[in-house]
């Protein structure tokens, strides 16, 4: 036949025209299935999503901790590794951001024989090491130690951007001894034996991530990556609080599905042909992937070849011999394929292609080899597209728009060689998601380019990780701090080194929590906190005790906190004829408690002599002074009113006497607000400064002050030292400024400024309001660390100080004020944890079982501090039922319960009674006024 008009079969063969059709029949596939494809990968999404499905889902979803797309501050030169396509090829990428934002690229291919694809891990590592040396050899940089970015093109499990498990080889690599382990280890290993060069490894990164922050660079609305190559696989921008297995619910994070494996629970099995089933059998992996080996490249020309060999068997080709040539597997390469399939092509060539390939072909042949690759790669453009609609449809609803645009950036060699593939596949698409509208971009510089993006990007995050590495505590060094404070504990509740021990361990005259007992009417006075508050409580006694509570806030301006002492406690001594007056109670005589939340010493309940202000308070005159006198001399002044102050105490006492009030258990009381403190019932035979040995005593503990004797120095940072040399009290309460909420805005603050200054944030902009005392607030941490809104909020609190944050920086941003809160959470667990150890030794128990009562605005208010609080402390302290318990009312209510008792056991019937009962001890006391209760 002339083979100028071989354009279809000639007539003689309608015959053989039907048997060919019902042979590639099951190739083509109707709307309808395509749907129900799209709706099938749709739910195996989902499973891959959800903890509980997730172990045996088909499609992996696996989150590979890349959290954002670029952004264009990226910055840096990076080495890139892209391996698992057809190349593997060596990279150097070199980013400039900014105005003149560009990248440039240098690179090599090396070819990976077959026996190393396939034969032990360490020979595969070494080859690449080996490609790599000579890549730094031929740019002449191998001195430098750059850091390397890894596109790894196999399904791995991430627990972070630099490590990843391979869950199984795919495609052509079958390498022993690498599927369970991290291939970033493996890389590093394989250095280490060449000890010719070394690199800094930051990222590993599946092809289609690489893809998609390709891409991403040009277009910020490209939120997926495909792959239609060798192997087939998506990529996309998931939003957090849909990824069951990553914790925390704010903003979004990259899921490679690998959708290759969809179908290996038999779900598609209903359009699987004995062809495919061949092929699979044939394929170095059986039973797995079989989306992915009707979809891609690597098996499609395998499914021709198959086709073709029945149809030769049936007599319908090449004479029905069937050729040595025919026989081998892999002849038909993607671009075969794409080459037969031109449209521009005469049969004639298409001839010659077969001839090449070992086939020779009649006219007749040349047509329907050409149909049949017709049919296969059509049907996984097709195959491709359902998929692609699931994945657009689930980013529709995500967003909750009716009408989405997205672009998808894609890269493969089937994508790009093939003449129809990228056409059929977008059609698909178009008709199953017709809500959306896709563009399609084609990823021109390979995956590699992605890759150097997210190492970028990796490398600054860690960076700042590498910066605030001493604010990263370990276990470790967090039970030597235990240590340390246990024997704070000890030095301070001995006679001898008192005087001299920086933890104060202030006896408190509290001997008891409230029994239930208690009763009557009272005022109290809550100075020292966030807020100056006055109370009236009361407590009454029918059938069930009853509290009942009215309260009333009063400024204190700057000025009287840092003014003369004297008109500190006139103010104080105003606010209250106020509340009195407004209780008209002005004529009474209520007893009063003062919870006065600074270290006093105290020889009995109702005296208390400041030892040093701390916190927001520097009134001159009253150090050294007693502040029950110095109250009544100011309510005296004034003479309109008259009070009786029974109890100084301090608010950790006040806390846990609230919460003793709802639990009987309660022994240790915890303050996490603008300052920190606790105390906690230890044995009286341990309190060398106060006479007696039997029962109980209230400590406060003071434990702020830890480390102002330099036994913290080792974990204070710069950032520290500076918060202490701007602060009211250098030198003084060390353990306070790196926990409290007074400092903890200003320390995130201060690390902010020199990241900046460093080009670590926003490009290294530094404004005014950036560079203000006070102006990033602790509140500013707590809202930045909530799980839902906290990136938004980063980026309103960064705004407000004039930066003009990026994405990127808004992350960071979060990471430090997590490093700081954590800390914080950290140094408390210790403390307490040295605590919980002393009462657990008191008691001689094994197991410990007691509550602490909380209370303080940075435990309350930040979202996550409690929570790692609690989970420390249990993981320090592990033979221990701790329960915190937050207190509701304030000191207030607790400072009353302890005047209620002092007021009780004023009656002189009484004191005398526990006078007779205490042999010995009761000359320390003055009549009328119990010392201790
Ligand atoms: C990308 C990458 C490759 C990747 C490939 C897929 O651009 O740089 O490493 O695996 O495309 O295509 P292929 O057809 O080579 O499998
Ligand atoms: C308690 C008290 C306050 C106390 C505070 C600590 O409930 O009533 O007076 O000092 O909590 O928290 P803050 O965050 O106010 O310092
Ligand atoms: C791999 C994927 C990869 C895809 C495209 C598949 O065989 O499992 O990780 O993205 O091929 O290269
Ligand atoms: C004070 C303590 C107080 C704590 C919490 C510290 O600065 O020294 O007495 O308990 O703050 O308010």
């Amino acid at each position: 036949r002339n083979w100028e008009h071989c354009t279809h079969l000639p007539d003689q063969l309608a015959a053989q025209r039907k048997e060919i059709d019902a042979v590639l029949e099951p190739f083509l596939l109707s709307p309808e299935t395509l749907r129900e494809v799209k709706n099938k990968m749709r739910t195996e999404l989902e499973y891959g999503l959800k903890r509980e499905t997730q172990g045996s889902a088909t499609v992996k979803m696996l989150p590979t901790y890349v959290c954002g797309t670029p952004d264009g501050t990226e910055k840096g030169k990076f080495l890139a590794l892209d391996l698992g396509g057809t190349n593997f090829r060596v990279l150097l990428v070199k980013i400039r951001s900014g105005r003149r934002k560009s990248v440039r690229m240098y690179n090599k291919i090396f070819a990976i024989p077959l026996e190393i694809m396939q034969g032990t891990g360490e020979e595969l590592f070494d080859h690449i090491v080996h490609c790599i040396a000579d890549f730094l050899e031929y740019m002449g940089i191998k001195g430098a130690r750059l850091p390397l970015g890894f596109t790894f093109s196999f399904p791995c499990k991430q627990a972070s951007i630099d490590k990843g498990t391979l869950v199984g080889w795919t495609k052509g690599f079958k390498a022993t001894d690498c599927e369970g382990e991290d291939v970033v280890d493996m890389l590093r290993e394989a250095i280490k034996r060449r000890n010719e060069f070394d690199l800094d490894i930051v990222a590993v990164v599946n092809d289609t991530v690489g893809t998609m922050m390709t891409c991403g660079y040009e277009d910020p609305n490209c939120e997926i990556g495909l792959i239609a190559g060798t192997g087939s696989n998506v990529c996309y921008m998931e939003d957090m609080k849909n990824i069951e297995i990553v914790e925390g619910n704010e903003g979004k994070m990259c899921i490679n599905t690998e959708w290759g494996g969809f179908g290996d629970n038999g779900c598609i099995d209903n359009i699987r042909t004995e062809y495919d089933k061949e092929v699979d059998e044939g394929s170095l992996n059986p039973g797995k992937q079989r989306y992915e080996k009707m979809t891609s490249g690597m098996y499609l020309g395998e499914i021709v070849r198959q086709i073709l060999i029945d149809l030769t068997k049936r007599g319908l080709l090449f004479r029905g011999q069937i050729s040595e040539s025919l026989r081998k597997r892999g002849i038909f390469e993607t671009k075969f394929l794409s080459q037969i399939e031109s449209d521009r092509l005469a049969l004639l060539q298409v001839r010659q292609i077969l001839q090449q390939l070992g086939l020779d072909s009649t006219c007749e042949d040349s047509i329907i080899v050409k149909e049949v690759c017709g049919a296969v790669s059509r049907r996984a453009a097709q195959l491709c597209g359902a998929g692609l609609a699931a994945i657009v449809e689930k980013k529709r609803e995500n967003r909750g728009v009716e009408h989405l645009q997205i672009t998808v950036g894609v890269d493969g060699t089937l994508y790009k060689l093939h003449p129809h593939f990228s056409r059929v596949l977008q059609e698909t698409v178009k008709e199953l998601a017709p809500w959306c509208d896709v563009t399609f971009m084609l990823s021109e510089d390979g995956s590699g380019k992605g890759a150097a993006l997210i190492t970028a990007v990796a490398k600054r995050l860690r960076n700042i990780d590498k910066y605030l590495y001493a604010m990263r505590l370990s276990d470790e060094t967090l039970i030597d701090i235990m240590a340390r404070f246990r024997r704070e504990m000890k030095n301070g509740l001995s006679r001898d080194f008192n005087p001299t021990a920086t933890v104060k361990m202030l006896p408190t005259f509290v001997r008891s929590i409230p029994d239930g007992s208690e009763k009557g009417d009272f005022i109290a006075l809550d100075l020292g906190g966030s807020y100056f508050r006055i109370l009236r409580v009361k407590v009454s006694h029918e059938k069930k005790q009853t509290v009942q509570m009215e309260s009333e806030i009063y400024n204190t301006p700057e000025d009287i906190m840092h003014g003369s002492g004297t008109r500190l406690f006139d103010h104080v001594a105003e606010c209250l004829g106020d509340f009195m007056e407004k209780q008209q109670i002005k004529d009474k005589k209520l007893p009063v408690g003062f919870t006065f939340s600074f270290p006093c010493r105290q020889s009995k309940l109702d005296e208390g002599v400041l030892i040093t202000w701390t916190k927001r308070f520097k009134a001159s005159g009253v150090e050294g002074a007693d502040v029950v006198k110095l109250l009544n001399r100011a309510i005296k002044k004034r003479g309109d009113y008259d009070a009786d102050i029974m109890a100084v105490v301090n608010d950790t006492v006040g806390t846990m006497m609230t919460c003793g009030f709802d639990d009987q258990r309660c022994e240790v009381g915890l303050i996490i607000g603008t300052g920190t403190n606790a105390c906690y019932m230890e044995e009286m035979r341990h309190i060398d400064l106060v006479e007696g040995d039997e029962g109980r005593m209230c400590i406060n503990t003071e434990w702020g002050a830890f480390g102002d004797d330099g036994s913290l120095e080792d974990i204070r940072t710069e950032f520290d030292r500076e918060i202490d040399r701007g602060s009211l009290n250098p030198g003084k309460q060390l353990f306070e400024k790196m926990v409290s909420g007074l400092y903890m805005g200003e320390l995130v603050r201060l690390i902010l400024v020199k990241m900046a200054k460093e080009g670590l944030l926003f490009e290294g902009r530094i404004t005014p309001e950036l560079l203000t005392k006070g102006k990033f607030e602790t509140k500013h941490v707590s809202a930045i660390e909530k799980s839902k809104e906290g990136l938004s909020k980063a980026k309103d609190i960064l705004t407000r100080l004039g930066v003009e944050p990026s994405h990127e920086d808004c992350v960071a941003v979060q990471h430090v004020c997590t490093i700081v809160s954590f800390r914080s959470a950290n140094l408390v667990a210790a403390t307490l944890g040295a605590i919980l150890c002393q009462l657990r030794d008191n008691k001689g128990v094994g197991r410990l079982r007691t509550t602490v009562g909380v209370d303080g605005s940075l435990y309350k208010m930040h979202p996550q501090y409690a929570r790692r609080l609690h989970k420390t402390t249990r993981r320090l302290v592990p033979d221990s039922d701790v329960r915190f318990l937050l207190s509701e009312s304030g000191s207030g209510k607790g400072a009353a319960m302890v005047t209620a008792v002092a007021y009780r056991l004023a009656d002189p019937l009484l004191l005398a009674a526990l006078r007779g009962q205490r042999k010995g001890r009761g000359l320390r006391r003055r009549c009328f006024s119990p010392a201790t209760v």
